[in-house]
């Protein structure tokens, strides 16, 4: 309203100046100012420092303020990221693990029905498509930061590493008590930046942990557990190669060696599991989802992290490079364990917090705003008052005109 009422000011003072008199310092006095146009009509257009006063030159139209951009969650997801995501064909759904797998996922429910079923795991998680939840509560680690004083059992299956966990380790924050039972990696084929399961808007992490709980209120358990409706929870933790090695998954890495053939055993030294997991344990996604392997069960009380843990390259060519899938010669290296994304069908996922990119943008286009609207104040305040001066001047001018008019009419 103030904006609109100075501008009026303007006008009108511009406009009663209109073929009278030139602002122009250096135009020609005898263009004719375009007396219904000292300003564009659009409504926070005014001329610069530079153009003003000049009245020769119009301004050139301007369809709007130029500042809001209306897509403000970036597509390209990669720009924070230490190395850049290399979109990798097999990743495709659909495509892919057929040609590097004789038992295709393609063909896991012809002998396991339910890996066909509509709410499989894992999923890409679009971000402008998941419901904010405010109510969803923080999720407490329970005897994560010290599992046991005994060692922990490593073991390759032939599908991934494996450690098993003690129940001493639990969730909170969750419907019910789910206790840790196992956590396992996923990761892709050497060289590859694309080896986790879950993937956020399209873009898959180099690899991916998966904590594995089950329900201890109701079952007794995982295997009994692992079929049952909301009977397991499984936290998802993206990792992302960053520059440094991180020595909490060296607790894991470090022993690949012992265990490079399937079925081999070997004992870890009990670490502190928690560290483990990326900063921001505040920020997931949560949808009710299924086990990426056979059976495929739909248990799975699903919570994939928004933020993502990091290891260096060279941990993560120890977990492509390091394990075999088979028992012995020949041997074949255990790569490429992922699912591809499943689809989300009617599932609704839900985020605990509003997503940073949109939120700093809003922010961004905030104060863009704020600085556009107090810029153009400035600018209108100082056209105002100069243009006030003017008009003082000449109406000063006027006055005599007029008062000697009125004189004349009178007498
Ligand atoms: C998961 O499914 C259960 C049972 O249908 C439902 O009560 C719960 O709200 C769902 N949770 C999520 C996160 O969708």
């Amino acid at each position: 309203m103030l904006f609109f009422s100075l501008l009026l000011e303007v006008i009108w003072i511009l406009a009663a100046e209109g073929g009278q008199q030139h602002w122009t310092y250096e135009g020609e006095r005898t263009a004719p100012r375009a007396p219904a146009a000292p300003l564009p009509p659009g409504p926070l257009h005014l001329p610069s420092a530079g153009e003003f006063p000049s009245a020769s030159a119009p301004a050139p139209p301007r369809s709007g303020p130029p500042g809001p951009k209306f897509t403000w969650r970036t597509p390209s997801p990669s720009s924070d990221r230490p190395a850049p995501y290399v979109p990798m064909g097999p990743r495709k759904p659909g495509v892919s693990s057929v040609s590097l797998c004789p038992h295709g996922q393609d063909h896991w429910p012809a002998s396991h029905p339910e890996c066909g079923s509509n709410a499989q795991s894992p999923i890409d998680i679009q971000t402008d498509s998941v419901t904010f939840d405010p109510e969803l509560p923080a999720l407490q680690l329970q005897g994560y930061d010290q599992p046991s004083t005994e060692p922990l059992d490593l073991h390759n299956n032939g599908h991934t590493v494996q450690l098993s966990l003690p129940p001493t380790m639990y969730l909170e924050g969750l419907p019910r008590k789910y206790v840790a039972a196992q956590l396992h990696l996923h990761w892709g084929e050497t060289g590859s930046l694309g080896g986790s399961e879950h993937q956020i808007n399209g873009e898959a992490t180099a690899a991916e942990l998966h904590i594995v709980h089950y329900d201890s209120d109701s079952y007794d358990s995982l295997s009994e557990a692992a079929p049952k409706p909301q009977g397991l929870a499984v936290l998802g933790i993206l990792i992302e190669v960053g520059e440094a090695k991180n020595p909490v998954y060296e607790h894991i890495l470090s022993h690949l060696h012992e265990i490079r053939h399937k079925d081999q055993k070997t004992s870890v030294p009990p670490f502190n599991v928690g560290e483990l997991l990326p900063p921001q344990l505040n920020q997931f996604f949560r949808y009710n989802g299924s086990l990426t392997t056979p059976p495929c069960y739909q248990s799975v009380l699903w919570t994939v992290f928004n933020r993502r843990a990091q290891i260096s390259m060279g941990q993560l060519e120890e977990l492509q490079e390091t394990l075999f899938s088979t028992e012995e010669e020949p041997s074949k290296l255990l790569v490429r364990n992922y699912r591809a994304p499943q689809p989300l069908n009617q599932r609704t996922v839900f985020a605990s917090f509003i997503q940073v990119g949109s939120l700093y943008t809003t922010g961004e286009m905030l104060s863009l705003g704020v600085g556009i609207l107090v810029g153009c104040l400035c600018l209108l305040l100082a056209v105002y008052f100069i243009a006030r001066k003017i008009r003082k001047k000449r109406l000063g001018n006027r006055k005599t005109v007029v008062f000697t008019s009125a004189q004349t009419t009178e007498a």
